[in-house]
């Protein structure tokens, strides 16, 4: 019998049941494991928001969980994965089913139901055992801004005597607390820091790299490792450098104490079947008008350069960035989708690793629009690195074969 029927033929018996007993729905057993999926990379022990793993912040919050998941504010936007199936998707996105059962929860009083009935503990997913693992030289001590954020880049040398091919990167996040997000770079072998300290202990970095380095992976709370697919590995040079870039966050009394040493992991081979290619598309091309809530960028890049498929994408926006959608048109008029996004929160940027690569092919169009929303600014924003600037980049991961 379904439980929805188990329950009314319930309360038919006993005629006045209290509403907990009626939906049958309890934290441990069935919302536990919807807040460890899919709220834990932020609201955790360690993590940059309060804590669901406290059975009572959990129950006090019931309410707030039901009004924020109904109107889509939390979990934060994310990839749709309506657009196409996402390595992850189910962490990122929360599912009707699961927004009905938050909700039955808090309508029924957040009872918390035994223990015992807890399923296993979700697992996130690693790429673990590495066979490289980098971290900044020393622990860090932010200094936030007006605003809370402190961007501190720190060099990681790779020491590799030759080029080798990343199979995988995972972030090593030594406190979640305060580390909003991290970008790394390959700095091309130019010298970094501003040459007042060892660029190895950190230096000041603007909100999004500098010139002539390259993006190279990603990673904001809870994001999982990035795999490429059996026999395919993005090339990094003989003695690369690369850039951590780190964004910490301002979110609690007493974050300006803490320390930070994060690193990188990454899995690597000497030779593979398909290279990987980071290509950033994107456009500088705008200046979004003060007090305007949606303006829009494009970009339609005929494509003539032979065949890839597409493996995932690491969208890029700043703070007024309200939607990005990505998409191929072919010759023969039909489109493939990307990544669609109609909302954008700079604080969740995730890379959307497909499921089935996107085949790219000569005569297709490449086509990226940014919107905006200036609504609250009395300034003209156009293209910067500075958080207060804006961006509007699809960093693609696509593969070729050697
Ligand atoms: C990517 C990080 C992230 C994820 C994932 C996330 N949250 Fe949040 N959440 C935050 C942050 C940061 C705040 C505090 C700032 C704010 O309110 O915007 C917050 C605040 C909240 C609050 C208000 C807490 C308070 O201050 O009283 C609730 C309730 C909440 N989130 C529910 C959820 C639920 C339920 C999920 C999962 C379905 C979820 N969130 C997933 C980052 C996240």
């Amino acid at each position: 019998m379904s439980r929805a029927l188990l329950g009314l033929a319930v309360l038919g018996a006993i005629g006045c049941t209290p509403a907990a007993e009626d939906s049958g729905v309890t934290y441990y057993r069935d919302v536990r494991p919807i807040l460890d999926k899919n709220c834990a990379r932020c609201h955790t022990d360690n993590g940059i928001a309060p804590s669901f793993d406290d059975p009572a912040i959990a129950q006090a919050e019931a309410g707030t969980m039901q009004a924020y998941t109904e109107s889509g504010y939390m979990p934060p936007p994310a990839p749709d994965s309506d657009c196409r199936p996402y390595q992850d998707d189910d962490t990122y996105v929360l599912t009707d089913a699961d927004k009905a059962t938050l909700g039955a929860w808090a309508q029924a009083g957040a009872p918390l139901g035994d223990e015992a009935d807890a399923p296993a503990p979700f697992a996130p997913r690693t790429i673990a055992p590495f066979d490289v693992e980098m971290h900044a030289a020393a622990p860090f001590t932010p200094s936030f801004d007006a605003d809370g954020n402190d961007y501190r880049c720190f060099e990681l040398d790779l020491e590799n005597d030759e080029a080798l091919f990343v199979t995988g990167f995972e972030a090593l996040v030594d406190n979640p607390r305060i580390v909003h997000h991290i970008v790394v770079f390959d700095s091309n072998g130019q010298s970094l820091g501003d040459g007042t300290g060892d660029p190895h202990e950190g230096f000041d970095c603007g909100g999004f790299g500098e010139d002539g380095w390259d993006f190279v992976t990603g990673w904001a709370p809870g994001g999982g490792p990035v795999t490429f697919p059996e026999g395919m590995g993005l090339k990094l040079a003989k003695g690369t450098q690369l850039v951590l870039q780190m964004h910490y966050f301002d979110s609690f009394d007493g974050a300006d104490l803490e320390q930070d040493q994060s690193g990188y992991a990454l899995t690597t081979v000497t030779d593979v079947d398909r290279r990987v290619y980071q290509i950033p598309v994107g456009t500088y091309d705008f200046v979004i008008p003060a007090g305007d809530p949606s303006y829009e960028s494009s970009l339609v890049l005929p494509w003539e350069y032979g065949d890839y498929d597409i493996l995932g994408v690491f969208p890029h926006m700043h703070t007024r960035g309200s939607g990005f959608n990505f998409e191929l048109a072919h010759a023969d008029a039909s489109t493939t989708c990307l990544v669609d996004m109609n909302d954008w929160d700079f604080h969740n940027q995730v890379t959307a690793l497909f499921d089935e690569p996107a085949l790219l092919t000569d005569g297709d169009a490449v086509s990226l629009t940014c919107t905006w929303d200036n609504s609250d600014s009395t300034e003209d924003v156009a293209w910067g690195e500075g958080t207060q600037d804006e961006m509007c980049f699809g960093f693609t991961y696509a593969s070729k074969a050697e």
